[in-house]
């Protein structure tokens, strides 16, 4: 697909066309990755942060926040939980959060890798890459660094570097993991304040280039203690902002798997929020294929909270884990089995 046919779909109005993306994108889905979606325990294991994003509730000035940080054995005691529900990763996400010391985590990483056979996933943020060195010798599989958006004007603005630190693009960081040996994953917040659509095209042919691993898309929501969340300041001009709707997402998640067919695509909880009812399904329906779980103890659920009624905050693990395989078969999907890893087509094939 070429970078103006991308474009073109972000722009289609025709609901009977957008549909027949929908389709495509499945399709493909079916045919590179098959009916497997992989199960990623979340684990959101402290929720301090030290940037100052425009859009997120964890953000360091907000200060009526209640922070934690779990203790290696609550992670643990969460990462045997992923082990019993047949998962094969955990995610383990955090705010950029330096209390959380390279050796800490390295050492919380061994554990998991010595005592179960998960596949591990890190979101720590912008940390300093003798950091993302040690997790990696530590046994982490894989790191997630959404570049939230390819637009470096509207970058700048929603996502503010910290005096005293040299200004670097999330992207930039993205060849460092590749370099490091971890599969990498990014992607993008779809109807940011000032996102246009043409800018979103852009993001999308980047994944290609970027050749990610994994992307995780999700609608922006306005979090009403940030700088975003009042109203809708510095939107892009009528018939460009991006709307930050399910319908919107389902189309972007469709472009990503059609210009990415072998990658790891979840269906994110943001969708799942701003669409309660069908949010998860109508996502692997429209080329996702991974679903991240949220096996955040109860007592923090509610305090990650990046923006306002997330999905699933007072879900036990057990009633979410059970409702999915559900969904999953009545959508005739399966539980994927094993760590998931991102496929690799042979030229031949
Ligand atoms: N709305 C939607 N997504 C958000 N994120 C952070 N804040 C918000 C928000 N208000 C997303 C960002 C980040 C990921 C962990 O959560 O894309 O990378």
């Amino acid at each position: 697909m070429q970078d103006h046919e991308i474009l073109a779909w972000l722009r289609e109005e025709d609901g009977a066309r957008v549909r027949e993306l929908w389709q495509a994108a499945d399709a493909v889905r079916a045919e590179v990755v098959g009916p497997q979606v992989h199960l990623r325990g979340l684990i959101e294991i402290s929720n301090y942060c030290c940037r100052e994003c425009a859009y997120c509730g964890l953000r360091a000035p907000a200060r009526d926040v209640a922070r934690y940080r779990m203790t290696a054995d609550e992670i643990l005691a969460a990462a045997r939980q992923a082990v019993s529900f047949g998962y094969g990763t955990v995610v383990m996400q955090a705010g950029e959060d330096y209390g959380i010391t390279r050796e800490a985590l390295a050492g919380t990483i061994r554990r998991i890798k010595a005592e179960t056979p998960l596949a591990v996933t890190l979101s720590m943020g912008e940390r300093p890459e003798e950091d993302l060195a040690a997790w990696r010798e530590a046994g982490a599989d894989r790191y997630l660094l959404r570049f939230e958006t390819s637009d470096a004007e509207l970058y700048r603005r929603i996502h503010p570097t910290p005096p005293g630190r040299a200004h670097r693009d999330r992207i930039a960081v993205l060849p460092v993991l590749r370099k490091l040996g971890y599969e990498v994953g990014s992607g993008v917040m779809i109807g940011t304040p000032g996102q246009t659509v043409a800018s979103l095209a852009r993001d999308i042919a980047l994944f290609r280039a970027l050749d990610l691993d994994m992307i995780g898309e999700g609608p922006f929501i306005a979090h009403p203690d940030t700088p975003l969340g009042g109203g809708a300041p510095r939107t892009a001009p009528e018939g460009e902002q991006v709307p930050d709707s399910a319908r919107m997402t389902c189309s972007v998640l469709a472009l990503t798997r059609l210009v990415c067919p072998e990658a790891n695509i979840p269906s994110t909880t943001a969708l799942a929020t701003v669409d309660p009812i069908a949010g998860h399904e109508q996502g692997l329906r429209c080329g996702a294929n991974v679903v991240m779980p949220n096996l955040t103890p109860g007592r923090y659920r509610a305090l990650y909270s990046i923006y306002p009624d997330k999905e699933g905050i007072h879900d036990d693990p057990q009633v979410f884990h059970e409702r999915l395989l559900a969904r999953l078969h009545a959508l005739g999907r399966e539980p994927g089995a094993g760590p998931g890893n991102r496929i690799r087509r042979t030229a031949a094939g």
